[in-house]
């Protein structure tokens, strides 16, 4: 990866801001991302604990985390201009005063740097994809620019860790199952607390902090930006990451099935 962002917070046109075209749907959505990806810096303490002994590894996730933690920014700043109420800084320390990352660990949660790496790339495969899905939900110019923007860096993030993951496996092999079972647990995180409590501390969500409410409210407005399209890359990436083909017939059923189930979501929500 080079060293360098691939863009930058004033290559954005932020005089094209028009509120008018600011869809209030996706406000809560975006509020809860600017804060979960400002978090990225944690993330790069975290990931330097585990690869504690691959330098490069660590030179590329400080460029990765810097990138995530700019995606926050702009995200923020966009916010901020849609919703005047609305304060990034505040939102931020909110969420970061409730949510902890495991930090003072030297193994990963997934229990091998193989793992690891796995992870990174479900994460890496939902980032982008919802900006992708955002960017083409959105008419408002600023907020496009920045999705896609944003977008373009996570599929570059899943294949950077994609890339370190295949040389990973020769060191630390994993079975399918392994592999598998990594994936879906990783997915399956999206109701934990830190997408919850996110959306919770960025939406000023009156109340007590409830997991199971934030979520379903988070899980449900996200739901509804996800057309066929997105869904059928984010099934052909999620294969990738575990070893079975992007594009052969497993993926025709995950993702006829998935679609079939999100089209059911987005109807009942
Ligand atoms: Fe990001
Ligand atoms: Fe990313």
């Amino acid at each position: 990866m080079p060293n360098m962002k691939h863009w930058a917070i004033e290559d954005i046109q932020w005089d094209k801001f028009d509120p008018k075209l600011v869809d209030k749907k996706l406000l809560p959505v975006i509020k809860t991302a600017s804060v979960v990806e400002h978090n990225g810096r944690h993330y790069v303490d975290y990931l330097n604990n585990i690869f504690a002994d691959d330098v490069e590894f660590k030179e590329d996730a400080l460029y990765w985390g810097d990138e995530e933690v700019q995606h926050g920014v702009a995200l923020g700043k966009w916010a901020e201009m849609a919703d005047p109420s609305f304060n990034f800084q505040k939102a931020f320390d909110d969420f970061a005063d409730g949510y902890k990352l495991p930090l003072n660990t030297t193994k990963s949660v997934r229990g091998t740097k193989s793992g690891e790496l796995i992870a990174r790339c479900i994460v890496e495969t939902g980032t982008s994809s919802l900006y992708t899905a955002l960017a083409e939900a959105t008419d408002e110019p600023v907020l496009k620019q920045i999705c896609y923007n944003i977008a373009a860096d996570e599929f570059r993030h899943y294949k950077l860790f994609y890339t370190y993951l295949k040389s990973y496996l020769e060191k630390e092999p994993l079975s399918k199952f392994q592999k598998t079972r990594i994936a879906l647990k990783r997915i399956t995180e999206a109701s934990d607390d830190e997408l919850s409590y996110a959306y919770y501390a960025s939406n000023s969500i009156e109340g007590k902090y409830n997991r199971k409410l934030c979520n379903k409210e988070y899980i449900r407005q996200t739901i509804q930006l996800y057309k066929p399209q997105h869904i059928e890359r984010l099934v052909s990436m999620v294969l990738k990451a575990i070893g079975y083909k992007p594009q052969g017939k497993i993926k025709k059923i995950t993702a006829f099935f998935l679609i079939k189930w999100m089209g059911f979501k987005q109807n009942s929500a």
